[in-house]
């Protein structure tokens, strides 16, 4: 049966295009199927709190073109909520909530870790449809993300902009962008940035093989080179104790020993997060040119969605309501060429689109003899 009662939230890390997502889904579904919407505020948080705001014609308008979420969002998983200074499962005191609204659905707004919760919520009673939305572009099961567009625009122009200044001190500029496990963002805007470098968590890179390439422009009179990195993207020998811990561990019965290679996975984490800054350092060092680091951060998530992610979102946040409509639950609404697909949410939960080897967008930087550090 048709949904007519809803609850909306948003989780995980903001991304734009949210608000215009949510205003798809409660537009349509006011206008054309006279449901009611009930916003949950700070992700599933505020589902286990009981915190919300009427998404109403009032509430919906005006925010197309707003970054960010009117909801709010955090990244508290249901069944690791922080409570009282201890992780504890609130899976049953959200159904409650859902009860308490005689929800028909919810509708979950978020990245791969999202999915995941949804799924939970799913297994625990609920009808769940997700929207698939992250700047970093690596949820499964869709062509594309909402808000993968807009940081891409925002850390090509940053790249740009780097290029001028760089040039003009012929320096090495490393300018880090977001992308936790998938080089999605790195590449894109390097390839359309013309950085001369673009590093991946895909690819671990070698530094001589990125100090050799540098050097290699310098001998042609480009005395600059700009280097495009994501921030999961590591050295080879940094990954290859990364695997040998993540391998032990998954082998590991005996809790003392897991308890172990976990805080040296947390430690080689820590090195992780400063390999851009060591990078910057070494190329120095290699090449004897000046360097420079530039942190993208938080830029890349804020302000208004581009044209092409207020698109998306519409058009995925109204596609959704019609699954509402039609009863279809249990499903993420991926975007597929023009249209969209209802993905079951165990096809897409646990699982990250990375960067495939091969994929036209690394095969092109290539060919423009853009060193990919390995
Ligand atoms: O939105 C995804 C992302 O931008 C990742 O690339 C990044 O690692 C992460 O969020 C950081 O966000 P936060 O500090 O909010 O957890």
């Amino acid at each position: 049966m048709g949904a007519k009662y809803v609850g909306v939230l948003t989780a995980g890390g903001d991304s734009p295009g949210l608000n215009a997502a949510l205003r798809g889904i409660g537009k349509a579904g006011l206008g054309l199927y006279d449901m009611q919407f009930v916003g949950f505020l700070d992700g599933f948080r505020g589902l286990m709190q009981n915190r919300t705001i009427r998404l109403d014609e009032k509430s919906l308008s005006g925010i197309l073109t707003r970054g960010g979420t009117i909801l709010g969002t955090s990244r508290d998983k249901p069944h690791k909520m922080p409570v009282g200074g201890k992780y504890l499962d609130m899976t049953d005191a959200m159904m409650d909530t859902y009860e308490r609204y005689h929800l028909d659905a919810l509708v979950c707004l978020g990245g791969g870790g999202t999915q995941k919760s949804a799924l939970r919520l799913k297994n625990r009673g609920m009808n769940i449809i997700t929207l698939p939305k992250t700047i970093d572009n690596d949820v499964a099961m869709t062509d594309v993300t909402f808000g993968f567009d807009t940081a891409l625009g925002i850390a090509t122009e940053a790249i740009d902009r780097l290029h001028s200044t760089a040039h003009s001190h012929h320096r090495i500029v490393v300018v880090e962008i977001m992308g936790h496990n998938t080089g999605w963002l790195a590449l894109g805007s390097g390839v359309a940035g013309g950085a001369d470098v673009i590093l991946i968590p895909e690819i671990p890179y070698n530094v001589n093989e990125i100090a050799d390439a540098i050097l290699q422009r310098s001998r042609g009179g480009k005395r600059f080179s700009i280097v495009a990195v994501s921030e999961g993207a590591m050295p080879v020998e940094l990954a290859a104790k990364k695997n040998a811990v993540e391998e032990k561990l998954r082998k590991e019965e005996d809790e003392d020993k897991r308890e172990k290679l976990s805080g040296e996975l947390v430690r080689l984490e820590e090195e992780r997060s400063n390999s851009t800054l060591a990078l910057t350092q070494n190329l120095e060092k290699l090449t004897g040119l000046e360097s420079r680091v530039t942190i993208l951060g938080y830029l890349q998530r804020g302000g208004a969605p581009s044209a092409a992610d207020r698109l998306l979102a519409t058009r995925l946040g109204t596609a959704c309501t019609r699954l509402l409509h039609e009863g279809r639950y249990g499903v993420m609404v991926a975007a597929r060429g023009d249209g969209m697909e209802p993905v079951p949410l165990e096809e897409v939960a646990g699982k990250r689109k990375t960067i495939p080897m091969g994929h036209p967008w690394l095969e092109s930087a290539r060919s423009v003899g853009t060193c990919l550090g390995d």
